[in-house]
């Protein structure tokens, strides 16, 4: 399958340009998905080691290097790749349009398919564990939780009634009817909310996403830079603090004459508010919709 029928990159020529001026090394693209912006930046530096990582089986690879596995254990996929130091570090988070539109999966709640939503098929958890057999307080208060949905204890009670729940389009069907019908027509498919929560659990996406920042954030050279793009506020928060830390510099206050909290500053913030895609981006692929951008370049120590 040709890559762009797989995923459209978001935000494309920002992050190429992001990445124009970085010293010559290694760049990580963590989340490769259809390769469209690992294979850009293999383009337009032909100086650079492009290394893809994905935790799914099924990504198509052409020649970029792609290692499988999860990002949030990049230090040790990067150790075994004999790569010590990156100049840059990509993180396109979510899942990739092919994963979602492949019934099979898991991920749709428009075609039905098995509760799955694992990213790595081989991973313990899938959704259909969470959804049949967690009791009723863990699922009202993860839904809530994760997917920000304020009528989490409702779906949860409906849920728990519905048992056993065979498919995604069966579990999207009690979740609306638990969302009172006026709440119903606002804020997209009502089962949206609740199939993000679903998602972000089974795939442990917000632990993942602070091991994998911090790693490489760790491993960047002066002058490295690091990228995000992410499509919801619970993951843009994450990324938001831990930019934010890095670029923390001396935190004594004023009437302190010598500086003693040895604070060294890590990160130089390249963007104070998120970059978002340009109004015809979104309509040329309406995915691009909530992307939110934040990068930062690593200060020499
Ligand atoms: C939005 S897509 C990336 C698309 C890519 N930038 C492109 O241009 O085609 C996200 C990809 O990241 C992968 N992914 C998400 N979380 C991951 C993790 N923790 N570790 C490794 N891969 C992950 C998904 O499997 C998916 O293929």
């Amino acid at each position: 399958m040709h890559q762009d029928s797989y995923h459209r990159p978001v935000m494309l020529d920002v992050v190429v340009d992001l990445f124009a001026e970085v010293p010559t090394g290694v760049i990580v693209d963590a989340t490769y998905g259809g390769g469209g912006h690992a294979r850009a930046l293999a383009d337009a530096r032909q100086d650079l080691r492009i290394i893809g990582v994905d935790r799914d089986p099924d990504v198509p690879i052409d020649g970029v290097e792609v290692v499988r596995g999860s990002f949030g254990a990049l230090d040790s996929i990067l150790q075994s790749a004999g790569v010590p130091a990156l100049v840059g570090a990509l993180f396109d988070l979510g899942v990739s349009s092919h994963q979602l539109d492949t019934p099979g999966r898991g991920f749709s709640y428009r075609m039905a398919g098995p509760l799955d939503m694992r990213m790595d098929p081989e991973a313990p958890l899938s959704a259909d564990v969470i959804v049949n057999q967690w009791d009723e307080r863990d699922l009202a208060r993860a839904i809530g939780r994760y997917g920000e949905e304020r009528f989490s204890r409702r779906i949860a009670r409906e849920i728990v009634a519905a048992r056993p729940i065979e498919d995604t389009v069966h579990l999207a069907e009690v979740v609306r009817s638990a969302i009172p019908a006026a709440a119903r027509r606002v804020g997209g498919h009502p089962a949206r909310r609740t199939f993000q929560a679903l998602r972000m659990m089974v795939n442990r996406e917000l632990d993942e996403l602070e091991s994998g920042l911090d790693a490489a954030l760790h491993l960047l050279e002066g002058g490295g830079r690091c990228v995000v793009i992410s499509y919801h506020s619970l993951e843009d928060r994450i990324v938001k603090r831990r930019f934010a830390r890095g670029a923390e510099s001396c935190t004594c206050p004023p009437e302190v004459p010598v500086c003693r909290c040895d604070t060294v500053q890590e990160l130089r913030l390249l963007t104070r508010k998120p970059l978002r895609p340009t109004e015809e981006e979104i309509a040329d692929n309406p995915r691009a919709r909530s992307a939110r951008l934040r990068a930062v370049e690593k200060v020499a120590a």
